[in-house]
């Protein structure tokens, strides 16, 4: 029998791209997302991808009765859990929205994982745990910072309970992929990043800029102890990124996890600068991008990037695209959003 999987958060970003992959490699998957920032579009994306009329149900994980619906109607024995809200600055503003949604959804799943008898959580957390790491690249073993925000804070949490819970519970078993900086768009142009409003994080800025809905990227300092001064960074392919899901399910499903709780970074290993990175785009999309260097953003780390030998020899994953194909795709992702014609 097909190995089942269910995507909370499926519609967004690194969930529609991690959909495409699962499915490409042999799993059923069921989507399931309440759109609070997301696109049916996405859903559409992935199954014209595939080729798979993947089922998606519209439903908020924080909502347990509709949760156990889900869980009735489909046999998986695995759970990516993506849905959460992201957004940094917001969640200082809202700390209770933030705690309230993103840890009563991951707590839904866990308690229906475990009453289920379901086996595995894959939960999606953030490099943000690692904050202003002393010695870098950081290492699974690298101590974790308290959080300097809500949003970072649901993450350490949630990787808590998701800890916690696998020792108490012997059905349970789950993995936290820390995530670096994911970026870029599957290459298909399908599916992609598509932030409301004014983006927060670099390359969706990048490729507005470029599309000429933001007139100016800001670069936010460039008077930090890096070389050429801007901040440094560990850009993970969303395609790359979603692949290491994949890897991790199979581990999970093939019975080879080492512990009943395990972590992995996701990133690539290699440090890039705000300033490279905006260069890179412009060399491989042939065009000038307007930026100026204004200062430094409150709260943001000089540098930080993964150390990715512990996913490299257990997952039996490393990232694989370069950042030119990352770069590209995301503009030409942009630009098919945008209607716009080379
Ligand atoms: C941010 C969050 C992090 C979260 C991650 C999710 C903060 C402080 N950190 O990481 O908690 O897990 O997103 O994707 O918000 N930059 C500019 N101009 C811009 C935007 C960004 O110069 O308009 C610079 C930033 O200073 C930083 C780099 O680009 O050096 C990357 O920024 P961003 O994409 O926001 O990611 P992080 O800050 O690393």
């Amino acid at each position: 029998m097909r190995e089942c999987v269910l995507i909370s958060g499926g519609a967004g970003y690194i969930g529609s791209h991690t959909a495409v992959e699962l499915i490409e490699a042999g799993y059923d998957v069921v989507i399931v997302d309440n759109l609070s920032n997301s696109e049916i579009a996405a859903v559409e994306g992935v199954r014209q991808i595939t080729g798979v009329d993947v089922p998606f149900e519209l439903v908020n994980t924080c909502d347990i009765e509709a949760l156990k619906k889900v869980f009735d109607k489909y046999k998986f024995n695995s759970v990516i859990h993506f849905a959460a809200y992201k957004a940094v600055g917001e969640s200082m503003e809202k700390p209770l929205m933030y705690y309230q949604n993103n840890l009563t959804s991951f707590m839904n799943i866990c308690q229906l994982m475990v009453v289920y008898n379901r086996p595995n959580i894959l939960f999606s957390s953030s490099a943000t745990v690692y904050g202003d790491a002393e010695h870098l690249p950081v290492t699974e073993q690298t101590e974790r910072q308290p959080a300097t925000s809500p949003y970072g804070n649901t993450k350490q949490m949630a990787e808590d309970i998701l800890r916690d819970s696998c020792r108490a519970y012997p059905v349970l078993h789950g993995v936290a992929l820390r995530y670096f900086n994911p970026v870029g768009a599957h290459p298909s142009a399908l599916i992609g990043e598509l932030p409301r409003g004014v983006p927060n994080n670099l390359l969706p800025f990048v490729t507005q800029t470029a599309a000429g809905i933001r007139e100016c990227l800001s670069v936010f300092g460039n008077d930090y102890d890096t070389p050429d001064g801007t901040c440094l960074r560990d850009y993970i392919d969303v395609v790359d990124l979603a692949k290491a899901h994949v890897a991790t399910i199979n581990r999970m499903t093939q019975g080879k996890m080492r512990q009943d709780y395990e972590i992995f970074n996701v990133g690539t290993g290699c440090p890039v600068s705000v300033l490279e990175l905006v260069t890179k785009f412009e060399k491989v999309n042939n065009l000038k991008l307007n930026y100026k260097i204004v200062g430094r953003r409150p709260g943001d780390v000089p540098a930080v990037w993964a150390d990715v030998k512990l996913a490299n020899e257990e997952l039996g994953w490393k990232a694989e695209r370069t950042l030119e194909e990352t770069l590209a795709a995301a503009w030409k992702w942009e630009k098919r959003v945008r209607n716009i014609k080379d």
